[in-house]
């Protein structure tokens, strides 16, 4: 807590589109900055009491939305010790999560393009919104639709396209450094 009572936060916060390597990214953070991991998406699973496919399938997307505007509220009125956080790729369409986001932390855009997205989320059956016809098209609209999202949301930007897990995690870690050094709380 700080002076005045507030929580203070610095997570290292990962966002990005379906299939961009959040979940892989957060987890090699994990080892190389030896700090917490905590998944947005196993955790609202691990509360619902079911996977995302089936909150889908029976209360329908709005309620998924709401679990995930619940879990940040919570997660950012509890003094958590810094970990690194990965979000589900539809959490940042709500202007109350993104203002949540950058506050609690440091928010990283792991940036991919619509075929990349495509090829590695292709053959996976765990993401409701991808199991329709045309799930090509409709990456390529999700993801113009919310490229201005992830942007107003994001503090650093990582275009994953050609770059190794070492070197996105490296650049991860040193501009955290960086960045937490020049905004203490
Ligand atoms: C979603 C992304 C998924 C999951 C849900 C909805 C989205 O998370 O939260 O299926 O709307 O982009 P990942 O980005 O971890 O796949």
């Amino acid at each position: 807590m700080n002076h005045s009572g507030t929580a203070v936060h610095s997570h290292i916060i990962l966002i990005g589109f379906m299939g961009c390597g959040k979940t892989t990214i957060g987890r090699e953070l994990q080892r190389k900055l030896s700090m917490k991991f905590l998944d947005m998406d196993e955790a609202i699973e691990q509360s619902a009491g079911k996977p995302i496919s089936a909150i889908f399938a029976e209360h329908g997307e709005e309620t998924f939305r709401d679990m995930e505007s619940d879990f940040l509220t919570s997660f950012a009125a509890s003094s958590n010790e810094p970990l690194i956080l990965s979000t589900g790729g539809g959490a940042i369409l709500r202007e109350k999560n993104r203002a949540i986001l950058r506050n609690i932390g440091y928010v990283v855009w792991l940036k991919a393009d619509a075929e990349t997205i495509y090829q590695r989320t292709r053959k996976a059956r765990t993401r409701p919104i991808l199991q329709q016809p045309d799930p090509r098209g409709i990456i390529t609209r999700l993801l113009e639709a919310r490229t201005p999202l992830y942007r107003e949301c994001a503090h650093l930007v990582i275009d994953v396209a050609g770059l190794t897990r070492s070197e996105i995690t490296s650049g991860i870690s040193e501009s955290a450094r960086y960045h937490f050094t020049q905004n203490q709380p």
